[in-house]
């Protein structure tokens, strides 16, 4: 997948949450990574990667089509990715497999059979199958999150956007569905996901974008980004939350 942003702004009011961002990610780039501090724009960039919210002004291009003028596309794109975000994912008057089957028929058409079918492929890939009858309140926080992510997956996303799917985690769960995110990216997933996990991210990761002030400072393999970072307010950042 090729992925070009031109020259994004982004403002809430007088803030500017992205500012003349430009960035190119192309094939064969499975995982890519955003880091930087609290509000640097990480969920502002995510939510525009997946057209949930539009630019003040810039362009989106996925592979060499842009998205902004065509509103048949903006809606394909929408319909097309994956999310998952820090909590709240799960409609809690619904069974966790009722929040994976309803969405395939109300949002992508599917009949109950197959919707069925493709809940289960996705319960079964997360050892989820004991308890999809069971409501969300009923679940662990890292139960709730891969099941959050089983439905993400199981409309076969082209991309998967997981803006800090661990952040609300402990560390016993958080290893849980970093375990998940990683087969998941083996698997040949295209993902781009947000964290403060500096570990994972460096794991995880084919290119890491170091965001601050709604810019990107720096953009890397994760050899280079944490191993040697140009920089210096990433060096200082690194040297800082790697400490700990
Ligand atoms: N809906 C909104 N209304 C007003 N301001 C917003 C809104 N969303 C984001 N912002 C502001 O835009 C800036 C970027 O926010 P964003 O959530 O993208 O940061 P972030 O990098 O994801 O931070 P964190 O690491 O804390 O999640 C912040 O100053 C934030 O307060
Ligand atoms: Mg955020």
């Amino acid at each position: 997948m090729n992925i070009e942003l031109h020259q994004i702004n982004k403002q809430y009011g007088k803030t500017h949450a992205l500012r003349d961002l430009s960035l190119c990610i192309s094939d064969p780039v499975n995982v890519i990574v955003l880091i930087g501090p609290s509000g640097s724009g990480k969920s502002t960039l995510m939510r525009l990667l997946g057209a949930l919210e539009s630019p003040d002004s810039g362009e989106l291009v996925f592979d060499q089509q842009p998205l902004l003028q065509n509103e048949e596309a903006l809606l394909q794109h929408r319909r097309q990715n994956g999310y998952l975000f820090q909590s709240f994912n799960l409609f809690p008057h619904l069974t966790a497999a009722e929040n994976i089957e309803l969405p395939l028929i109300k949002v992508h058409g599917k009949k109950a059979d197959e919707a069925n079918k493709l809940c289960q492929q996705a319960l079964e890939k997360f050892q989820l199958e004991p308890h999809q009858h069971k409501y969300p309140s009923q679940l662990s926080g890292g139960q709730q999150q891969r099941f959050a992510l089983a439905r993400a997956i199981a409309i076969q996303p082209r991309l998967l956007l997981l803006d800090e799917p661990t952040s609300a985690l402990d560390p016993e769960m958080t290893a849980e569905v970093l375990k998940v995110i990683e087969t998941l990216s083996r698997s040949g997933q295209p993902i781009i996901l947000s964290t403060h996990e500096m570990g994972f991210a460096r794991a995880v990761a084919d290119q890491v974008i170091f965001l601050a002030e709604g810019k990107i400072l720096e953009q890397g393999s994760p050899e280079e980004l944490f191993g040697k970072p140009s920089h210096p307010y990433v060096q200082n950042f690194l040297s800082k939350v790697m400490r700990y």
